[in-house]
């Protein structure tokens, strides 16, 4: 990339930010995408946030994931393509890339090109005889499959509860567009958190030791660095609850007091303890995921949870079954 697209695809990010910004801010009630928790702080924050002690959804899928590998392995024909909606880092995929060796490629979709080659580079030396075959996309929308996984039988993989990060629509729509993607045939393995204790839910998400308040937190900052606001954190609150109706939980931030702060030319006003909408994390039960399954084309075919019932895997089956995908 030459300096000058260098500079082109920073400003226009930057511009998206502000854009984003401003139509999140002055709506009703306010909000901001989560998307924007993670630059590279806020990655760092929620590397630590997944070894919480309060925060069981990694460890505990990782454990059914260990659990269970061989099961997993046995629904993965030889020659298959394994692609990964989101791959980060690629930790709990390493669990089925080490059992499932009928595997003959790996597919890595991520939006962060730069790391998701990084990642590619540590793979193939780890796993040398997979085909490692990285996209750089959006996985929310449409993105072709390298030529050489087309003919090659395919199984995703969406760990991490991500699901529960959208809308119930929106993650209908989402597992459908990844139906499309990984077409008739395939099988699709997700992470899901379960609905529990109250308790436990808004524990997980209000750490003792602040960190998931600092994740939330480090939104404001990242409009102070990037798009030069003067937000003062310490007059904002990290507020997480599970609303049962919902069943999710929802994260906020709240404004500690009347409030005016600038962004981007435009002033936004805050009433004392009004919020600012960040991110939401649906939970389901086993049955109200399997329905929302059902409801985007997919079959449920199995389904593991640790001992305590707190987190689900399910493997949905885009194969036959009474609800015919209608793509
Ligand atoms: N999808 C996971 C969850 O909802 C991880 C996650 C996304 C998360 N955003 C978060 C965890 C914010 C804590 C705070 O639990």
């Amino acid at each position: 990339m030459t300096a000058l697209a260098r500079k082109i695809v920073i400003d226009t990010a930057t511009t998206e930010f502000a854009t984003d910004a401003i139509a999140g801010l002055t709506a009703m009630p306010k909000r901001l995408s989560p998307k924007y928790f993670y630059d590279s702080a806020g990655s760092a924050l929620f590397e630590r946030i997944t070894q919480l002690p309060e925060y069981y959804p990694t460890r505990r899928e990782i454990g059914i994931l260990n659990e269970r590998a061989a099961e997993i392995a046995a629904l993965v024909p030889t020659g298959t393509a394994l692609i990964e909606f989101g791959s980060g880092s690629s930790t709990k995929t390493r669990i089925v890339l080490s059992t499932a060796t009928s595997l003959a490629a790996y597919v890595p979709v991520d939006i962060s090109a730069q790391f998701l080659h990084q990642q590619a580079i540590d793979l193939r030396r780890e796993y040398p005889k997979l085909a490692v075959l990285p996209v750089a996309a959006d996985f929310t929308k449409p993105f072709d499959l390298p030529g050489a996984v087309e003919a090659m039988p395919r199984v995703g993989f969406f760990p991490g509860s991500t699901i529960g990060n959208f809308e119930p629509h929106e993650a209908a729509s989402f597992l459908r567009h990844a139906g499309r993607i990984l077409g008739r045939g395939a099988t699709f393995i997700v992470g899901v958190d379960l609905v529990k204790d109250t308790q436990v839910l808004n524990k997980a998400y209000n750490d003792a030791q602040g960190v998931t308040a600092k994740f939330n937190l480090n939104v404001l900052e990242r409009m102070n660095r990037e798009l030069g606001c003067k937000f003062n954190l310490a007059s904002f609150e990290h507020h997480a609850f599970f609303n049962r109706e919902r069943s999710c939980i929802e994260m906020h931030l709240a404004s500690l007091k009347r409030q005016r702060i600038k962004v981007c030319g435009e002033c936004i006003d805050f009433r004392a303890g009004e919020t600012i909408h960040t991110e939401n994390s649906y939970k389901y039960s086993i049955e109200s995921f399997g329905a929302l399954a059902r409801g985007a084309g997919f079959t449920p075919v199995s389904v593991w949870t640790d001992p305590d019932g707190y987190f689900s895997v399910h493997a949905l089956s885009l194969r036959d079954g009474r609800s015919t995908p209608t793509w």
